[in-house]
């Protein structure tokens, strides 16, 4: 495809073009300031291709969603988690080969040293339970320090399995800290789903049986979870992985960016939100007001996405599961029916339909983990351990020898002028002058 030309001062200046596999263009401006002196100015970074990416293809206006090209319906309907992760991190769907020495590793690392068990002791019982996964994943460095900067296909492929494994029994032993019961060793027979909810539910005199429809419920929501190219915190882990930070440092910043009521801590958010509506503290309408309201922050939670200008496919997927998984448990919640009214009056009002704002994955996933019995503030955790896969195949490509390169924006400076340094005796009449 052609160049494209930019004019300036009457000067012209040809950038070329950049087209991906599905069609996408972007302008390369990597020359930009060189030859023109000019930054590009892009808060929120909306318009702002920050890298070229194989891994995880988006289109928002269609409500796309493809992992390694593979749409996510497919998956969700034939895969499972830890197949998923594969996929991300090496390209391709695993051999049986590769799936066995895969699922062995996890077997084999599912455990926590007895001196990283300990930092838990240090925590607050209320602890955060995200605050508590991003310190005990930074600490993996200090434990496993040659496979914090792995190099070889095969330390890789360990450094992922230690995550993956870990980031589970970390998971599951915070909430157990929360509560004051004791922690729950995994079982080598359970899948990796089962190993989740049975280190999380059992006591040492009464296991908890995983139910096969909570099982695959856990396993979608994972699924669903595991890549959106450069969202906040893969955007985070890539950033900082591009300083060669190492792996679990990289994706500990990751999880921190996850955490963010506008990102993974969406769904606490939204349960709240119904929680309150159910009380009668407020009622639907004057949420939606709220959230029309331009003269306040409020936002409708669960709503809205900076990619997905139509209804996000995995919010599809999940508002059918939450419906399953209810029927199945013979569950009866509330919040379900204030969530789909919500849902219908937003659909059908002009301020969410001009700026087409529909539900995002985090408005119904909540629900699940409600039904199931996971904590409010462990759910941005399940976002983690979904995300995890995603996070591992970007760090990996991110520190590719070919292309790594520091992350490093310009600004545009709007403060003072140069201005001279003012003694102490001078300071105050400065001072009251603001
Ligand atoms: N409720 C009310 N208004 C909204 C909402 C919402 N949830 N989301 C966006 N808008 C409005 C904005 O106020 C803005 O209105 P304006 O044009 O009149 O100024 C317009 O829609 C466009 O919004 P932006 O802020 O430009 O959208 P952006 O892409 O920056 O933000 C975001 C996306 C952060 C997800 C936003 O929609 C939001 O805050 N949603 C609620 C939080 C949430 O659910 N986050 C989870 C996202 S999914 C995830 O991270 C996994």
């Amino acid at each position: 495809m052609k160049d494209i030309t930019l004019k300036i001062d009457n000067k012209e200046f040809k950038f070329p073009v950049v087209i991906g596999t599905e069609n996408e263009k972007g302008i390369d401006i990597s020359k930009l300031r060189a030859e023109t002196g000019y930054i590009t100015l892009d808060p929120g970074y909306a318009n702002t291709g920050s890298c070229e990416s194989s891994i995880t293809y988006t289109n928002g206006e269609k409500g796309i969603l493809r992992y390694r090209g593979i749409p996510i319906e497919e998956l969700a309907q034939h895969s499972d988690f830890i197949e998923v992760a594969n996929l991300l991190i090496w390209g391709t769907l695993p051999t049986k080969v590769m799936r066995k020495r895969f699922t062995d590793l996890l077997t084999n690392n599912a455990l926590l040293h007895e001196g990283l068990k300990h930092h838990f002791e240090g925590f607050p019982f209320d602890a955060h339970p995200m605050a508590m996964l991003s310190a005990m994943v930074n600490a993996l460095s200090c434990y496993h320090p040659v496979l914090a900067l792995p190099h070889s296909s095969r330390e890789i492929e360990k450094a992922a399995a230690i995550l993956i494994s870990k980031i589970r029994t970390i998971t599951a032993f915070s909430y157990k800290m929360s509560r004051g019961e004791p922690f729950i060793y995994p079982k080598p027979e359970f899948s990796y789903v089962e190993n989740l909810l049975y280190m999380m539910f059992s006591l040492p005199h009464e296991p908890y049986e995983v139910r096969p429809e909570v099982k695959r419920a856990v396993d979608l929501i994972l699924i669903l979870h595991a890549d959106h190219e450069q969202n906040c915190s893969t955007s985070t882990v890539r950033m900082v992985a591009s300083s060669g930070a190492n792996l679990f440092a990289s994706i500990s910043a990751g999880i921190a960016a996850l955490w963010g009521h506008l990102h993974g801590g969406a769904s606490q958010a939204a349960i709240e939100m119904l929680e309150e509506i159910h009380s009668g503290k407020m009622d639907v309408k004057q949420y939606i007001k709220m959230a029309k309201d331009k003269k306040n922050s409020f936002r409708l939670m669960g709503f809205g996405h900076r990619v997905y200008k139509n209804y996000d496919p995995r919010a599809r997927i999940l508002k059918k599961l939450s419906r399953n998984v209810f029927k199945v448990l013979k569950y009866k919640d509330h919040l379900l029916d204030i969530a789909l009214e919500l849902e219908e009056i937003a659909l059908n009002d002009p301020y969410f339909i001009e700026r087409k704002l529909y539900p995002n994955v985090d408005f119904y996933s909540g629900l699940i983990y409600r039904a199931i019995g996971v904590p409010k503030n462990m759910f941005p955790v399940f976002f983690a351990i979904g995300r995890l896969p995603g996070w591992i195949a970007h760090w990996k490509e991110a520190t590719d020898i070919n292309r790594l390169q520091i992350a490093r924006p310009r600004q545009i400076y709007t403060g003072p002028a140069k201005q001279s340094y003012v003694p102490m005796d001078k300071r105050s009449a400065a001072i009251s002058k603001n």
